[in-house]
């Protein structure tokens, strides 16, 4: 399932991401409060569990989020995205999954790959702010789902319907959230109108 999330407060934020004149750091701090926002709607369905508390009036029975969140961000730029989504879910564990783009090919090569031990139990977050082709993403998911992880979300910025298809075809039982779904990719397979290299804008190596 797609959704993409077309709130005002993500798309101003976004406009100015986009913004080729927008610097490393206000580009850093809008992708950042950006993935807090998709963080409230990504978590909606969230499974959750009664629990008896005592409050200084009565006792009484509420509600608790019942399954770990694990975030998985794809390197790099996904590490953009981590802390925004940890301010709200500061109990989440965190995967890496180290991938790049052959610039070529557009194939992804398989780097890092470093898991906490509780996939199998866990609401897992692949998150990267660009789906491309969605190279990146499908193996991204293949990699958590060899490590035994079942409930699984994609977060992305930006994706376009080319990536959207491509996961959706190769993992039908993941749910997919983008802040914004654009038009397509040019011939050198970036996301058109895009925001550029996320990981260079990210990390002011361009
Ligand atoms: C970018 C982006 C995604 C990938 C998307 O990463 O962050 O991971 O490309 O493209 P795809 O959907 O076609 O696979 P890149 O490989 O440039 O690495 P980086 O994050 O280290 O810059
Ligand atoms: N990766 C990026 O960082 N940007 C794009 O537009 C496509 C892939």
């Amino acid at each position: 399932m797609l959704t993409v999330l077309n709130h005002p407060l993500i798309t101003h934020k976004l406009t100015i991401m986009r913004n080729e004149a927008t610097s490393t750091k206000d580009f850093r701090q809008n992708l950042d409060e950006i993935a807090g926002l998709m963080a409230y709607e990504v978590t909606r369905d969230l499974p959750i569990k009664r629990v008896k508390v005592k409050t200084p009036i009565c006792e009484t029975e509420q509600n608790q989020i019942s399954k770990d969140v694990v975030l998985v961000p794809i390197l790099r730029a996904g590490l953009g995205m981590v802390n925004g989504i940890l301010n709200l879910i500061p109990t989440a564990k965190v995967g890496h999954v180290g991938l790049y783009r052959d610039e070529e090919t557009l194939e992804p090569h398989e780097y890092f790959g470093k898991y906490p031990k509780n996939l199998a139990d866990a609401v897992v977050m692949v998150v990267d702010p660009m789906l491309a082709t969605g190279g990146s993403a499908e193996a991204a998911i293949n990699m958590v789902k060899a490590r035994g992880a079942k409930q699984i979300k994609l977060v992305c910025l930006v994706g376009v319907p080319e990536g959207v298809k491509r996961i959706e075809a190769a993992h039908p039982d993941v749910d997919i959230y983008l802040a914004a779904l654009d038009e397509k990719l040019n011939d050198i397979g970036y996301i058109v109108p895009g925001l550029g290299d996320a990981g260079d804008r990210i990390f002011g190596t361009k």
